[in-house]
Formats: C-alpha cells, structure tokens, sequence
C-alpha cells in the first residue's frame, strides 16, 4: 500500500523517483506523483492510474533538472484515487511545500476543522493534506522546519509515514515514521528514503530501517535520526541481501510466474546453514531462547494474515505432531480485538512476508504487552516486524512483487517445519531416527518441488481450460485442507471467481449442497500410505461429490494407483512426509490459478482493489 521515494544527491532526480516507484509498483496503487525543488522552486506532477499516466504527464510537462525530490504511489483511503487526491500534497497559500504519506492520520478530521476556521483551503478530500498545511503554517511562523515538521508529527494519531519538501530548504528531504515502514538508502554523497528497499536497491544496498516514531533529516552528505521529541537517535546500517535483478520479471510473461519457478531455489535458500546433513536442525535464529525456555512453552499462538496464516496452518499440523505443543492459528486482526489467554508461558509466532502488515503488527504488540514472547518468521530484512520479535527466523524467498503470495507462502511452510523440528529435540518429542530422517526429507524438498514444476503444464493447461468457470471448490484433509484455502484464495485474487476451500470432512454438514453437474472440485488426495487412513476417506468424499455431479482434479501422490479411477484428471507430485506433502500440493494450485486468470486476460501480478503490503489496519 502506497509506496514512497526520497533522493538527495546529484542524480537526475525525476528518473532516480519513477525508477524508485516502478519498484514500488507492486505494492498496489492507484495514482502516482512526484515533487521536485530546482532553482529554489518546488514542481509538483501528479496523475491518477499507472505510473505510465505520470510519466506521460511529466514528458508532457517536463520537470526541470533537479538534485531533491520526493515520490509517491497512493492506495486510496480517504477520497477517490483522482488526479486531485493523488500525492504530494501542498502547503500554505504559497505552495512552497510538498508532503507525502502512506498510512492514516486518524484525527484529521479535528485538524482539518481547525484549519477550515483559519479560512484554509483544500484542494482534496484526502487526510493527508490537513499535514501539508499544518506544517507549513507553523513554518511561516518560526521558520524552523524542523521545528515545525516534528510539532506536527506529534499531533498527528494513527499511521504514518511522512515525506517533506520545502523549496526555502532546498537541500533537505524531512521524514517521519509512525506504524508505517521507512527505510534509508545509504549512498556516497547521495541518500535515498523508500517504503521498502526495492526503491533504491540498485542505487545501494546499505540501508537503515527507521525506528517507530523516529524523525530523519537526510541531505546528500548526511543523515540523522531524531525522537519525535527532538532527541538524537544512534543508528545501525544493514547489507541488503539481494540485488536490483532480484526484484525484476528475468523473461518471464509476469512477476507471479517467475515466483512459482523461483521456489526450488527458495526453499534451499531458507534451509540453507539450518539443516545439517545428519537431519539436525540448528536454527542460529533463536539461540537466545534456552532449552528450558522452550520446554517452558504451554501454547503456541500463530498469527498471521491471508496466504500467510495458510502458512501457519501447516505449521500447526506439524508443530502438533512432530513437538507435542498444543498450536492454534489466529487471524492477527482477530487476536487483537478480542480478549485472548496469553502467559508468559505462550510463545507466539507471528508469520508475514513483509513484515509490514498492520494488522499483524499490532496483534505482535498485543501478545507483547501481554507478555508473551514474539518469534518472527519473516522475509524481509529490517522490516518492522523483525525489529520488534524476540527473534526472527528469516525465511530466504528474495524480494516476491506479484501481489499473489507464492514463494513466500511456501519458504514460510519451510520455516514452519524447521521450528517444529527444533521444538520437537529441545522437547525431546520424537526419538533421534525419526526427527532426522524429518530433517533430511526437509532438504530433499527442493529437488521435490523442481520435479512438480517439470510437470507444471498440466495444472497450467487445467488453469486455461476452467477460464469460464463460475466457481471452483477446493477440498483437502489435515494439511490438505489449508492447501484448499490458499488454493482457493489464489483464485479469488487473481482471476475474480467464487472459489471457496473446505475440509473434506465438512461437506457433509453443509458444504455438499454446492455441488451441482460440472461443479469443478480441486482435492487433494493424501498418500495411500498415509498411517491415519485420510486416504480412503478422502476418496469416499470424492465418490460423494462426483455422484452429484462434479468434475474432480486430484492433487495425488505419484505411484497411487486408484486415485485415477475417481477423477477426471490427476496431477501427481512426489511422495514425501504427510505433513511436508502441503508444499509439493500447493504448487499446482498456484499455477491453476496463474493460468486461469491470464486465460481470462486479467493483470496477474496487481490485481484489482489489491495491495502487496497492506500497511493499515
Ligand atoms: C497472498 O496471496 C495475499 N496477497 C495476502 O493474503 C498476504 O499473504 C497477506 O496480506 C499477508 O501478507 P504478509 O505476509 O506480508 O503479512
């Protein structure tokens, strides 16, 4: 949700600012702006839609060469994603200064009243441009922009975070971070602020994430961070861990493609260093945390969103099984605003890709404030949520842009088993034989998953060949059943159809009544060696459903040799432990669902209404 550029530095700036929002793009929007000062004199262009629009207003109306500028995608909240509403914002009768913000200033309506009295006038419906003016009213009295930027920020509730320019103080770029990401770009003479690393990663890669209610005054031969009460901040740099090529489509036709191909060598990468040859999982990540600590732990609480809490799911089946420790999954925005049962005792795991999503965020404070202990397991360096858990199992997926989680979804599933391995020894749950063939099976996944993608065209031709399906089902047992659900959610996000995932189990209590002739019903099968019989029960449930009419695609261990008898279609992945099988079934739903919606001609990577990063509540 909306994405931010700072540059200071002899750049030209206009391309140093689109360049920084391109990467950005993926973060979802719907207008685009920049603001540049040159000659003592603040431009301004902005444009609803695409970067594209921007770009043909700029070539329209050509910005002049400029060395400080700021630049912003907007998700819109407040007000219509117009030209008008679109970021910068100006301030003052003068219009000598630009702001841009991601997030929600809660109180704006007080602070915009207050302005109106003054005889004020908006030029938007947005929240934001109640601080463009604030500031720059206080500015016109003080002529201190500092002063006046850090009283603002103080007045402002909700999430933020604020990018400032003021064409009296051509050399410095001000910003501000409230329960909204903010990173530096550190450069030599030269300094970058962005939403995320990917806005100027090709520029540098020493970065520095700014802290909660953290003030930066960047000029193009230094930085300093301050307190939002004016105190000096020490900060600490960090070496971004992928480069510019990282974060681009390599010839592949979208992001998501590139992402679902990209797994084999994510899932090595989150394994890698973790798992011993011997099937001994060391997880340096969270050494801190002594033996008796873990054995300690009462309950596992898991928060998480979307396709992440999907993550989490798995992890359940496998901390339950494999560690003994009873688990429950919480959606974060859920755990929050209800009253749940945390001890110093629970251990709490929250799972996001980004690290930036609001609602998982302040689901982490909560448990925190309730004394539980927060482990991350995190893709994103310096993100807010690795600088706020007690330790952080960062999973190694590299940048993902598609808006549909993919590679995240299944180094997150990998992540979740390494835990539940080190749980599992430190509580000496499982004897040595079993909990180190787990371990090596761990590491022959990534060959696993490279065979499911040597195969990927048959769910790819299934994915073209449903492109006028109403609706699709989704129905799996244990972790087939999560499975379901991200299946099901894959399609909803990217090709707009109904498609819902149900434990097979349910049917019968509700569910079975959907099914009419044609009905597509993805299911995934368990292995018929599986110990707790799911397999025979899940093809009865598929005998269930074909006999009222609908068309079955199985997701089914190579080497089932009844599977075929009861669906139209079987797409077989390799045979591996119960519980890791989720990863190697998830991957031809991704690429069902990838098809499908590029059959229907659809934007696969930024589909509508949607953000990559949702970074409010
Ligand atoms: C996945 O395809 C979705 N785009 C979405 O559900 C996502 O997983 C969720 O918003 C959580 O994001 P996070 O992992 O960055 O916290």
């Amino acid at each position: 949700m909306c994405g931010i550029v700072g540059y200071v530095g002899p750049k030209a700036t206009v391309d140093v600012l689109i360049g920084g929002l391109r990467r950005l793009e993926y973060r979802g929007y719907d207008s685009a702006g920049i603001a540049v000062i040159s000659a003592g004199h603040l431009e301004m262009r902005k444009k609803s839609g695409k970067l594209v629009n921007l770009e043909a207003e700029i070539a329209a109306h050509p910005l002049p060469e400029s060395h400080i500028g700021i630049g912003h995608t907007r998700w819109a909240t407040h007000g219509a994603p117009t030209d008008g509403n679109a970021h910068p914002h100006l301030g003052g009768p003068a219009h000598k200064l630009a702001l841009i913000h991601n997030g929600i200033i809660e109180n704006f309506a007080e602070l915009k009243a207050e302005l109106l009295a003054e005889g004020t006038r908006f030029a938007s419906e947005t929240d934001t441009e109640v601080a463009a003016h604030l500031i720059a009213r206080e500015y016109e009295q003080t002529h201190d922009l500092f002063a006046a930027f850090s009283s603002v920020m103080n007045r402002l509730h909700g999430a933020f975070t604020i990018l400032v320019v003021h064409q009296d103080q051509p050399d410095v770029v001000l910003a501000a971070r409230r329960n909204a990401p903010l990173v530096i770009g550190l450069g030599t003479g030269e300094n970058f602020l962005g939403s995320d690393v990917a806005a100027f990663v090709e520029h540098t890669k020493r970065a520095v994430s700014v802290g909660q209610d953290e003030i930066v005054v960047l000029r193009a031969d230094s930085v300093e961070l301050f307190g939002f009460d004016g105190t000096p901040v020490a900060y600490t740099e960090f070496e971004v861990d992928w480069d510019a090529s990282a974060a681009s489509k390599g010839g592949w036709p979208s992001f998501m493609a590139k992402e679902i191909a990209d797994q084999p060598q994510a899932i090595a990468d989150t394994l890698m260093g973790r798992v011993r040859p011997d099937g001994h999982v060391v997880l340096d990540d969270i050494k801190q945390i002594s033996t008796q600590q873990i054995n300690d732990i009462e309950r596992i609480i898991i928060v998480a969103c979307g396709t992440a809490s999907y993550a989490g799911d798995v992890a359940k089946y496998a901390i339950e099984k494999w560690a003994r420790i009873p688990v429950q999954v919480e959606l974060s925005h859920e755990f929050r605003y209800r009253s749940p049962i945390v001890t110093p005792n629970t251990l709490v795991i929250a799972i996001s890709q980004s690290g930036e999503t609001m609602d998982t965020l302040m689901a982490v404070r909560y448990a925190q404030e309730l004394g539980a202990k927060v482990f991350a397991i995190c893709n994103t360096q310096g993100a807010t949520l690795a600088r706020e858990s007690d330790a952080v199992i960062y999973t190694h997926a590299g940048p993902e842009v598609a808006v549909a989680s993919t590679k995240a979804l299944t180094a997150q599933i990998t992540a979740g088993y390494m835990l539940a391995l080190v749980l599992a020894e430190a509580r000496g749950a499982l004897d040595e034989a079993h909990l180190t063939a787990l371990g090596q099976e761990l590491l022959h996944l990534p060959k696993k998953v490279s065979e499911v993608l040597e195969n990927i065209s048959q769910a790819s031709d299934l994915g073209t060949a449903h492109a006028n399906a109403k609706s699709v089902l989704f129905l799996g047992r244990n972790v087939g059943f999560p499975v379901a659900m991200e299946g099901a959610l894959k399609l909803k996000e990217i090709a707009y159809i109904h498609a819902e995932g149900f434990a097979a189990g349910e049917l019968k209590h509700g569910p079975i009544a959907l099914i009419e002739e044609g009905q597509p019903v993805i299911v995934m099968v368990p292995s018929p060696d599986d110990v707790d019989s799911l397999h025979p029960k899940v093809i009865s449930n598929i005998q269930e459903i074909r006999a009222r009419g609908a068309k079955v695609i199985a997701i089914a261990e190579e080497g089932d040799g009844t599977v075929g008898n009861y669906a139209e279609a079987v797409i077989y992945v390799p045979k591996t432990d119960a519980i890791m099988a989720a990863v190697l079934c998830v991957i031809p739903l991704q690429a069902f669902a990838l098809a499908l919606s590029t059959a229907k001609g659809l934007d696969v990577d930024q589909p509508r209404n949607l953000a990559k990063s949702v970074t409010v509540e």
